[in-house]
């Protein structure tokens, strides 16, 4: 086995995923960095929403799904996590943002509460979470009107105040921006940014151009398997596969 060194926030070994019969993901290894942007890229169907689901075991309510190899959390195997703490760490933005139907107040509490935040810090750790993810100016007014009253941009900023409002050590986030306007999609971009300085970030994103402008490490993936992962501007710029010069040149997908 590798040697992990600290600075890795999820090591991924030879990680295949079936569901059923078929064989969804192939042996992935890949180091994902700690404290930096890292982006899954490539074609539609090549298993990005399946690896990074792998990683916070969303996969479990799936009685098909099964697995071969190791997934690392912060060094510690995933099966060995307790899965509530696991996705307290790890936490998930999704596409198109859910958020309760609760005021945008109690969208936040609410985690906090059920995870035994004492009530004299739920305000305060409310707002801290609103702050973080630029939110905070916007809504400070109107905390206790429903948060489907928020448009979209600010409602998946909620749903980014909700998860670090937990105190995760990794944010994943599937295509969070594709919902979005490019207003709203460069507040997010922005926010990601800032968010690195304190969390992982995995991000799985359509568009290379959204990956070379956030993230630090690119990981690009072609039907179920890991092509090739290095620094963003070095997989942009000389590929090392023919696969990924193709798909970065723009040439299928
Ligand atoms: N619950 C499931 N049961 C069976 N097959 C699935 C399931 N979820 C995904 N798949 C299959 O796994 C493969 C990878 O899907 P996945 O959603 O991970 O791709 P993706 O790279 O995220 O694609 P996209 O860019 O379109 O979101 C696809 O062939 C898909 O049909
Ligand atoms: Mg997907």
């Amino acid at each position: 086995m590798n040697a992990i060194t600290p600075f890795v926030a999820v090591d991924v070994q030879s990680w295949s995923l079936f569901f059923g019969t078929r064989r969804i993901l192939h042996q992935i290894t890949l180091q994902i960095p700690a404290k930096q942007v890292t982006a899954l890229i490539g074609p539609s169907g090549c298993g990005k929403s399946t690896l990074l689901r792998s990683f916070n075991r969303m996969h479990e309510i799936n009685a098909e799904a099964h697995y071969e190899g190791k997934i690392y959390i912060e060094q510690k195997d995933i099966f060995q996590w307790e899965v509530t703490t696991l996705r307290r760490q790890v936490g998930m933005i999704f596409q198109k943002p859910v958020p309760f139907p609760k005021s945008i107040f109690d969208n936040i509490a609410y985690g906090l509460k059920i995870n035994g935040c004492p009530p004299s810090e739920i305000k305060g750790r409310v707002e801290e979470a609103l702050q973080k993810s630029y939110l905070f100016n916007e809504v400070k007014d109107k905390l206790h009107e429903p948060a489907t009253r928020l448009s979209g941009g600010q409602q998946q900023r909620l749903c980014i105040a909700r998860t670090i409002a937990l105190q995760p050590r990794i944010i994943l986030m599937d295509e969070p921006c594709s919902a979005l306007d490019p207003i709203s999609t460069a507040k997010i971009e922005e926010l990601i940014g800032e968010l690195a300085q304190q969390y992982t970030i995995v991000l799985v994103t359509h568009n290379m151009q959204q990956a070379i402008r956030i993230a630090d490490y690119t990981a690009f993936m072609y039907l179920g398997e890991l092509i090739e992962a290095n620094n963003t501007a070095e997989l942009f710029q000389n590929p090392q596969q023919e696969l990924t010069r193709n798909y970065v040149q723009g040439n299928f997908g």
